[in-house]
């Protein structure tokens, strides 16, 4: 569920809005293209999330920061209280700034750098996740070095099948995440003979946009069985983190994904009886329904066998649909009815690639240079991952809530973009 929908609009019968604001009238005053946040939907989502596990009083849902790290997008969620899952100095630093105690942070990621440990210990954060033999041994030697302990899980790669797209899929032996399951036991003996080093949990992570609950099921069942095992061997484990990776609907037309609440029984079911605090680390169930990405068509070019539309957004803007053949609904922002999506285009952007495209053989009403698209469920892995690709200026991003809205990150201008660089003495 979200918060962008069709109402009364300032100019025309049937506008779509997000929340109170009326796109027509935001796209005249911020300009296109621009990114659009309802907190409405972030609050509905965390809220969704966290309640599904009402039960379980010790759990912490670290929202995953790399899905959308706006800071009026992290300190809507850190004001409910929600923890944060990091994976740079950089994310720890926005966690920082709106508000989050280190005590709600955890810190994943394979090439944690001794600057980032040295900056997480000082900044007392919950956990590191630890995804190899070599990083345990830094971050002993920074923790030492510093008279602090790291707490730590290791990220065990359960050689799991997340039935997911390939590059988004991060449980497999091929993949570069975690330790191997068979290892674990060594490693956290180890881990034990280390200074500074507290080996208390356990972390997994098998992938994102996962619709079915299967996957899920085996790694956790691998999960406990460690549990048991590192228990039986002497480990005071105390926390269990379960990663994020739960899929979102992107289409209308498919079956539903499982809901939080299936999600949340199968987690019951698998760790029931393991007294330990859970961990969750959502990101895209959080952020992706919460966002989308305005666009204006520049021009419709029609040849012989084809009909292309032309937006002002394109793939440096919001790279899923060519990276990941990614699925992402278009709407336009004056009402069409079902009946008038019978014009089949290619929506592409200006940018000089052949896999510069927002959708492939896509049916819409006909579109006109000036209308107004909305690219929907663009809130999570959008303006986090663009770029400035043909020297494009990024896209702003707007956070809406009831009637009002905030530029929470403004377009920079060209002389923002050109005084980014320097040139040589020699030229
Ligand atoms: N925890 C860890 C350790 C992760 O690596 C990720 C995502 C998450 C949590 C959050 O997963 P989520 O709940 O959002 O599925 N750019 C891709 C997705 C990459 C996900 C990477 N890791 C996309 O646009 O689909």
């Amino acid at each position: 569920m979200h918060h962008f929908a069709y109402r009364r609009g300032v100019s025309h019968a049937n506008v779509l809005h997000a929340e109170e604001v009326d796109l027509c009238a935001l796209a005249d005053t911020v300009g296109t293209p621009f990114y659009c946040y309802s907190s409405a939907t972030l609050e509905r989502h965390y809220k969704v999330f966290t309640g599904a596990f009402e039960a379980r009083p010790d759990t912490l849902v670290c929202y995953s920061i790399k899905a959308n790290s706006n800071l009026g997008v992290l300190k809507t969620l850190a004001n409910l209280g929600a923890g944060m899952d990091v994976v740079s100095e950089g994310e720890l630093r926005r966690a920082l700034a709106v508000g989050v105690p280190g005590e709600r942070i955890a810190f994943s990621g394979v090439g944690k750098t001794k600057e980032e440990m040295a900056f997480a210990l000082d900044a007392g954060i919950y956990a590191f996740n630890v995804e190899s033999e070599p990083e345990l041994r830094a971050l002993s030697e920074v923790a030492e070095r510093k008279g602090l302990t790291a707490r730590i899980a290791f990220r065990v790669n359960p050689d799991v099948d997340a039935l997911t797209h390939h590059k988004i899929s991060t449980g497999r032996a091929e993949n570069k995440f975690g330790v191997p399951f068979e290892q674990a036991l060594s490693l956290y003996r180890q881990a034990a003979t280390l200074p500074g080093i507290a080996p208390v949990g356990v972390h997994m992570h098998i992938g994102s946009q996962i619709t079915d609950l299967a996957p899920f099921k085996n790694a956790f069942a691998l999960l406990t069985e460690l549990v048991g095992t590192l228990r039986n061997a002497g480990f005071a484990i105390d926390f269990v983190n379960l990663g994020g990776g739960l899929g979102i609907p992107y289409r209308s037309d498919e079956p539903a994904p499982p809901l939080p609440t299936d999600y949340a029984r199968l987690v019951n079911e698998a760790m029931g009886d393991l007294d330990v605090r859970l961990l969750f680390e959502p990101g895209r169930m959080i952020a992706g329904n919460a966002g989308i990405l305005v666009s204006r068509v520049l021009y419709v070019k029609t040849d012989p066998d084809k009909t292309f539309t032309i937006v002002d957004a394109a793939m440096n803007d919001l790279i899923r649909p060519t990276l990941y053949e990614a699925y992402h609904q278009i709407l336009p922002v004056i009402e069409s009815t079902p009946e008038t999506f019978t014009r089949i285009t290619d929506v592409v952007g200006p940018v000089c690639e052949t896999g510069d495209y927002l959708a492939l053989a896509r049916p819409l009403p006909e579109l006109h240079a000036g209308d107004l698209i909305a690219i929907m469920t663009a809130g999570a892995y959008g303006a986090v991952q663009a770029s400035q690709y043909n020297s494009r200026l990024l896209v702003p991003e707007v956070l809406v809530s009831g009637e009002a809205f905030c530029v929470t990150r403004p377009r920079p201008s060209y002389e923002d973009m050109l005084s980014a660089e320097r040139l040589p003495d020699w030229l």
